[in-house]
């Protein structure tokens, strides 16, 4: 895709939206923000503006209006969709299944709807490695089997892959890509936007850092029974700024293809795996501050160890990582103290 061209990005002013925001725009490309903020701040825009040195276009809208969303692709020169808007807390999605059922799949359906209505053909979805269950084999490939969900959420990141693929098997152009995230972590390392959870963080890395500045008590480790080598679980975490940059390399990949339709799904992880307590340490040793933690039992739900094989994005996309845990920890760390100053 030439770079001057325009691309909507729905959920932009989420965590992932936002980094994405950032490499799509020093990659040449002109992002359209379309964000509800039901989970994401509005000030995120104007931290963007900042990093960026210039105006960004940002919606405000729900993503499962379809007029709405016609008259965004009707008044904008939409040439790409990264779609990032959903509900995603693993916990939530158990207690409210309809909500999740409702705005991950509706959202998806308006999008393509609109797609189909104004001859857009390219589409990156934003899956996640949760669809893998817990591998029998590691690390996982593309080409490990989905499990069965361990919940809602989960299951919405199955059926959206399984949309799409439809999609794409039907009369519609569509050149579309699922990413299966790993673990996102990490910030801009500006200090000024990053991961902004809401109340409690569900997540391990938010939690940590709120812990080292004191906004927790202690962390709890959430079991040290597993067959790992420290006991604790394993996941793969990737940084936030090498998980955007991923993104672009999928769009340009698909403006590439000359087919009018295409499918195929890519992990984005770092093909590493680090436990609960490597991360406990290393964010100690990185940012020279304690963390305080205690052992306590297992997370319902929690799977015991995953990580990715990368090889297929590296060679198809010509990506990888480029930033190690210690990168995403201390720019964690700055992120967290950022926000300190600004309460
Ligand atoms: C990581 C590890 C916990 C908090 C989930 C979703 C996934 C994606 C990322 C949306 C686990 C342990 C955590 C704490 C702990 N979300 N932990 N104490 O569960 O791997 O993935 O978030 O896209 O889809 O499933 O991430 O950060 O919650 O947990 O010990 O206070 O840290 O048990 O082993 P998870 P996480």
């Amino acid at each position: 895709m030439s770079n001057s061209k325009q691309v909507l990005v729905t959920g932009g002013a989420g965590y992932i939206g936002s980094h994405t925001v950032i490499s799509l725009v020093n990659a040449g490309y002109t992002p359209v923000i379309l964000d509800n903020f039901s989970n994401s701040e509005a000030g995120v825009i104007n931290n963007l503006r900042e990093i960026l040195q210039q105006d960004i276009t940002c919606i405000e809208g729900d993503c499962c209006d379809q007029n709405m969303v016609d008259t965004v692709f009707d008044e904008n020169q939409i040439s790409g969709v990264i779609h990032f808007a959903a509900s995603k807390a693993v916990g939530e999605s158990v207690a409210k299944p309809l909500l999740y059922y409702h705005n991950n799949l509706d959202s998806l359906m308006v999008i393509l709807r609109s797609m189909k209505k104004f001859e857009v053909s390219d589409l990156v979805f934003s899956s996640s490695c949760t669809v893998y269950g817990q591998p029998e084999k590691l690390p996982v490939t593309e080409a490990t089997e989905r499990m069965p969900a361990a919940s809602p959420y989960g299951n919405t990141k199955k059926i959206c892959e399984d949309i799409i693929f439809d999609v794409v098997q039907s009369d519609m152009p569509l050149k579309a890509t699922s990413l299966r995230y790993f673990n996102p972590v990490g910030a801009h390392p500006s200090g000024k936007i990053g991961e902004l959870p809401r109340g409690i963080p569900n997540n391990l890395v938010p939690f940590v850092a709120q812990t080292a500045a004191g906004i927790r008590e202690a962390i709890t480790v959430y079991g040290d029974d597993y067959q790992t080598p420290d006991g604790t679980c394993i996941r793969d975490y990737i940084h936030v700024v090498d998980l955007a940059e991923a993104h672009v390399k999928a769009l340009d990949y698909l403006d590439q293809q000359s087919d009018r339709s295409y499918y195929d799904v890519f992990n984005l992880g770092t093909g590493q795996g680090n436990s609960v307590m490597e991360v406990i340490k290393t964010f100690e040793e990185v940012n020279h501050v304690p963390v305080n933690h205690k052992i306590g039992p297992r997370r319902s739900g929690d799977i015991e160890q995953i990580y990715a094989d990368v090889s297929k994005a590296a060679e198809v996309l010509g990506w990888r990582t480029s930033k190690t845990l210690s990168d995403a920890l201390a720019d964690t760390w700055r992120w967290q103290q950022s926000l300190m100053k600004s309460v």
